[in-house]
């Protein structure tokens, strides 16, 4: 078997405490029922037949950690279908919680067994060998929040956001669409910044960096982070020359 290259292996941790009791059952009973279906390997996505409902949109929320922040856009917005990657199933289960309404009292209603609008898909694990089956233009909004920022020089390579990644979001981002970045690192803010202007694929749109975009849901890293003192930065970048 072909080893991946050091840009194509996955650094992250996949697993923390062992996972018990009613979250062991959400990943058993729930996941299945909503996790993303890859096409064959030659076929792109369908958004059409991807979903319990025809999404008007499709958001991509790639890393979400817990969760919390694709769970609360989903009920915010259940006319748009969500993608969320995370290949830390701690994180998984976490966002199954939410979705299945075991941590948000306003949720309960949502329960999917409840008739909950079916707009979440759920890939636990890397969402870069997924990249070249989504439609070209496929996502109105990338979600990439608090990306691990693997400080080291030495681990540069590492970061999410680079010049092999880039260019699959400039393809899969649409015309009106904006790829959203945030980050409490400030040298983590500077390199995404460097990262976006060097490819020339992207213009920043969102000039006051220190203010959250409208209608922004913080996650709760992010809140954690404000609490202790942290300065998070806000990114927001459309494709060059689009509409
Ligand atoms: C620092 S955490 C932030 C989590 C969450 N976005 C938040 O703000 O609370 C970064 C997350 O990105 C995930 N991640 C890193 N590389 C990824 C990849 N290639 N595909 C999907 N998720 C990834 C990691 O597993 C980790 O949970």
């Amino acid at each position: 078997m072909e080893t991946p290259t050091e840009d194509k292996r996955f650094f992250g941790r996949r697993k923390g405490k062992p996972i018990k009791g009613s979250r062991q059952r959400l990943i058993d009973e729930l996941l299945p029922k909503i996790i993303l279906k890859q096409p064959e390997e030659s076929q792109r996505f369908s958004w059409d037949t991807l979903f319990g409902i025809k999404p008007e949109e499709v958001w991509l929320e790639i890393g979400f950690g817990g969760g919390e922040h694709v769970a609360e856009l989903a009920l915010k917005y259940p006319n748009v279908g969500f993608i969320g990657a995370e290949p830390f199933m701690n994180g998984v289960a976490s966002l199954l919680a939410h979705l299945n309404g075991s941590h948000m009292k306003q949720a309960v209603d949502a329960n999917l067994e409840q008739g909950r609008a079916d707009n979440v898909r759920v890939w636990p694990d890397d969402i870069r060998p997924l990249f070249s089956q989504f439609p070209d233009g496929g996502f109105e909004r990338i979600f990439i929040l608090y990306p691990d920022p693997w400080p080291k020089a030495r681990h540069a390579e590492r970061r999410f956001i680079n010049q092999r990644n880039i260019p699959e979001l400039a393809r899969l981002i649409s015309d009106t669409g904006a790829v959203y970045v945030a980050t409490d690192v400030s040298a983590y803010a500077e390199w995404a910044q460097e990262q976006m202007t060097v490819s020339g694929l992207f213009d920043q749109v969102h000039s006051d960096t220190s203010c959250p975009p409208a209608d922004w849901v913080p996650t709760r890293y992010e809140r954690k982070g404000i609490l202790a003192g942290r300065k998070p930065t806000y990114l927001v970048f459309r494709k060059k020359n689009a509409k």
